[in-house]
């Protein structure tokens, strides 16, 4: 775990309900932050907050569906009313869609509705988020963390649209540190595994331990660890932009 001074920072995290994302809500407020939550209206939110506020931590819910422009802009209105500003935006949250894997030959499963659904959580709504938050961060000269995965790299993931709508994360990550600098710096991590406790992503792999054995860290990642990465990329890094950092146990090595 790594610290960083973020007092009187102001920071949304999207996904910050759960997994990876609570893990990141946790970090950023440990080291100091105000951290909206930008999740789906529902129990988990309001729990997660709940528990945050009881711990001590400057943390509330901003429900919104990123599947909706209009409710995108309406989470980051009430954020910065809540905060007064915005300096770090986590874009954490994504989704499968399907609740099975469907395999890269099976090109009659991967519908039009899919394709929209699945792009539209996993790629399109960065966009949303960075587009709405844009004023706020340039005038803070903030950052932005977009999330991809290693299947952005060689496909594989639970569908085709997923592994195209990460492969877009890491040029979206690159359009976006162009448009927004020099004012505002743009990455992403790219997890790899993440460990059972860390996780409620619909698609678990059950044989998780015994997928991360050839990996030269032989084990899947935890919150903390995607979280630590994230608060570098936001509190350090001031000469890092454009990048999509492996944090993925040597995946990718
Ligand atoms: N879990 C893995 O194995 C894995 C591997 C590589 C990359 N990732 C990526 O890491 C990120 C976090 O995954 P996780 O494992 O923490 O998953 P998770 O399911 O535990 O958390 C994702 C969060 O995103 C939220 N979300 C989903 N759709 C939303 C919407 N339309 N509007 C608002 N919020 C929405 C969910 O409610 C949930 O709280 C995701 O982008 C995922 O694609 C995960």
């Amino acid at each position: 775990m790594i610290s960083a001074d973020l007092t009187d920072k102001r920071t949304i995290v999207t996904g910050g309900a759960s997994g990876i994302g609570l893990g990141v809500v946790r970090t950023f407020a440990q080291n100091g932050s105000t951290v909206a939550i930008a999740d789906l209206a529902g129990d988990r939110i309001g729990e997660s907050a709940q528990t945050l506020v009881d711990e001590g931590f400057d943390v509330f819910a901003a429900p919104c569906d990123l599947r909706d422009n209009d409710s995108v802009v309406s989470m980051v209105e009430l954020a910065v009313e809540r905060m007064g500003g915005i300096d770090y935006l986590l874009n954490i949250a994504g989704h499968p869609v399907t609740l099975t894997a469907i395999p890269a030959s099976d090109l009659e499963s991967q519908s039009e509705a899919l394709w929209s659904e699945v792009l539209s959580i996993n790629l399109m709504s960065a966009f949303r988020t960075a587009k709405a938050a844009a004023p706020y961060l340039r005038e803070s000269k903030g950052a932005i963390v977009n999330t991809s995965s290693m299947s952005g790299w060689r496909g594989g993931g639970s569908s085709t649209p997923y592994s195209v709508a990460k492969g877009g994360i890491i040029t979206l990550t690159k359009e976006l540190a162009r448009g927004l600098g020099p004012e505002v710096r743009v990455n992403a991590i790219s997890p790899s595994y993440v460990h059972p406790e860390s996780t409620n992503f619909p698609l678990r792999w059950e044989s998780v331990f015994e997928d991360c054995e050839p990996l030269p860290l032989g084990r899947p990642g935890t919150a903390v660890e995607y979280a630590d990465a994230c608060l570098f990329l936001c509190a350090g890094a001031s000469f890092i932009t454009g990048q999509t950092i492996h944090v993925d146990g040597g995946w990718s090595a």
